[in-house]
């Protein structure tokens, strides 16, 4: 959470940094800010809101080379002017951004910053004054830097400016994304390379604990004691164009209805030329051997988790567990014998996630990581990586990661029984060839799932998902998906359970949406409506094809019954969009919320 972006060069620095913070609104936006060094010493510039707002208030005369800036997701400290970024030391010296969470920082505090008027209530206001303080020992930038690093505990991505060195951005990480960006004559600092596109595609990775000082002709990797480092660079696959909306009002419903041309892509890229599926050869053999799955996801990411399980319990016959990643720490299971992690992260930058990561590889148990980031830090610090190919999703709600996450579950439990040698009546390159074509009718069908919304939907406080098996899983994942955008009060329920309780919530009127795609239980979901229609419910029930009824009020194309999840969740995904539209909430960038989840 939070971006940060950062410009050294020959060019007026203001339009490359805002540019840049758009792109990284989906990290954080309750404020903003930019600093731009000049001759006439550090321009400021603050806002409590967007960085439209920023736009706003930077002063368009102010002509800068090098500058800082940040995008905020409030971790200490309510949105403010005073607590946004970038802040600065005591004397003003120093400009500092950052990304993260310093844990010690009221220790730092208390042993080396006492005589300190601090203005704002974060934890990063520590750390640039904690540069200031070493500085005056020290009367170097780069050690004093050094030497605050080192004392920090935590996650930082760091952007520094010293008032009085026009050549140098200094710029420090641990725990949390940092790209530096080269180019001629000039190079950029950046969370996400998605920022800085513009300028280059060639980045400098760095490492956790490592500084970087970056002049306009060249970057210098240092670790914490000043040694130098040899980094090469690489090119990043992302294109401009995909992260750009097109003639979309929307990233998210852009991103829905790219749906169909991930699985193809997904296909495409698990497939041999023989029409053999195509998997890493080190993620085959983990699976054969390993005797429990542990799946470490939160979110959109974790209702992944639960279909995934099915796919690998029901094809590779190994046992799955799956668990929230922000729990697992804390109350972890007795471990199998042979116990193999898969994580599951869109970002791959999930802080939570990668807690369980670091735990798990002190005990020395392999992991996998499942991504649609292959260079993210959940890919990298994992033995092995699955990608997702779902092309950069920049909407906060998840949708096309969640359904690319499924497809290559599938794909990752079919390969492991073939490897195991089970007999399988189950193609899954040709089963999501179909689940995309599925998709594609359902994308063509935004008028219906609109009037849906206003039938059913309209101004209503809450609203219930309910289902068996399966479904119940992909109920989950509608209901957080209305949530986190519309605001409405959703909870998805197993069918069956509704009459232990919950069912007292149900009064006249309120939405109950039904998901009925799998045979087996369509007997007793259908059962389940009937109670709650009993009880004044405005049910909708979106069955498959093969098990609709008459009354029901949407029937999705048939797929393979273990695929629905893929196809059942669009309609889900359109309800939410047409939902938050209808309430005028912001679609892309839902309150409260940020699209990388990059603390604790
Ligand atoms: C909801 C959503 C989140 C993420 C969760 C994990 O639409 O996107 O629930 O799924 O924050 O993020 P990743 O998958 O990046 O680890």
């Amino acid at each position: 959470m939070c971006g940060i972006v950062g410009y050294i060069g020959q060019n007026d620095t203001k339009e490359i940094l805002l540019n840049g913070l758009e792109k990284l609104e989906y990290r954080g936006y309750d404020s903003a800010g930019i600093a731009m060094l000049n001759d006439n010493g550090i321009n400021l510039f603050k806002v409590k809101g967007r960085i439209a707002a920023l736009r706003q208030r930077v002063d368009s005369s102010v002509h800068a080379t090098m500058g800082i800036g940040h995008t905020r997701w409030a971790t200490h400290g309510v949105p403010s002017e005073e607590n946004a970024h970038p802040h600065q030391s005591a004397s003003g010296r120093f400009t500092l951004v950052h990304n993260g969470v310093i844990e010690n920082y009221q220790d730092i505090k208390r042993e080396y910053l006492q005589a300190v008027d601090f203005v704002s209530e974060t934890d990063t206001e520590v750390i640039v004054q904690l540069v200031e303080q070493f500085f005056a020992e020290t009367n170097d930038t780069a050690k004093s830097f050094r030497k605050a690093m080192s004392l920090l505990k935590g996650s930082y991505a760091i952007g520094l400016i010293d008032n009085e060195d026009h050549d140098t951005l200094y710029v420090a990480k641990n725990k949390s994304p940092l790209l530096v960006g080269l180019g001629d004559g000039f190079n950029v600092v950046a969370s996400d390379a998605m920022a800085t596109l513009k300028e280059t595609n060639q980045y400098l990775e760095i490492h956790d604990q490592e500084i970087v000082l970056v002049n306009r002709n060249f970057v210098e990797v240092q670790n914490l004691n000043g040694k130098v480092l040899e980094r090469q660079p690489f090119t990043t696959k992302i294109d401009a164009s995909d992260i750009e909306k097109g003639t979309y009002s929307h990233f998210m419903l852009k991103e829905i209805d790219e749906q169909p041309f991930v699985m193809r892509k997904i296909i495409h890229e698990y497939q041999t030329e023989n029409n053999e599926l195509k998997l890493d050869a080190n993620v085959r053999q983990a699976m054969k051997v390993c005797d429990r799955i542990y799946i470490i996801a939160a979110g959109t990411s974790y209702h992944a988790g639960l279909v995934g399980k099915e796919f690998i319990e029901k094809l590779a016959h190994i046992p799955v567990e799956v668990h929230i990643a922000s729990e697992f720490s804390y109350n972890m299971p007795l471990l199998s014998e042979k116990p193999l992690f898969i994580f599951i992260s869109q970002s791959g930058e999930t802080a939570d996630s990668r807690a369980v990561l670091v735990k798990i590889k002190e005990l020395g148990h392999p992991a996998l990581t499942i991504t649609n980031v292959p260079g993210s830090t959940l890919s990298r610090e994992a033995d092995y990586t699955l990608n997702l190919y779902a092309g950069p999703e920049i909407a906060v709600a998840s949708t096309k990661a969640y359904t690319a996450q499924l497809a290559v579950l599938a794909i990752l439990a079919v390969d492991t029984a073939k490897a195991k040698g089970l007999d399988l009546d189950f193609d899954p390159l040709q089963e999501l060839a179909i689940v995309a074509n599925a998709m594609e009718v359902l994308t063509d069908q935004k008028e219906a799932i609109e009037d849906l919304v206003r039938e059913y939907l309209g101004t209503t406080r809450n609203a219930f998902f309910i289902g068996r098996s399966t479904d119940y899983h992909v109920c989950m994942e509608g209901a957080l998906k209305l949530k986190e955008i519309s605001y409405i009060q959703a909870e998805g329920f197993a069918g069956g359970e509704l009459k232990h309780g919950t069912i007292a919530l149900i009064e006249e009127g309120t939405p109950v949406i039904a998901l009925a795609s799998q045979d087996n239980v369509n007997y007793s979901i259908r059962g389940n409506v009937q109670e709650v229609v009993a009880r004044g419910a405005n049910a909708l029930v979106i069955s498959m094809k093969g098990l609709e009824q008459d009354t029901d009020a949407f029937v999705i194309p048939h797929v393979h019954e273990l695929l629905t999840p893929l196809v059942s969740v669009v309609p889900l995904q359109l309800l939410a969009y047409y939902a938050a539209l209808h309430r005028d909430c912001d679609v892309d960038k839902p309150r409260n919320l940020a699209k990388s989840v990059t603390v604790e």
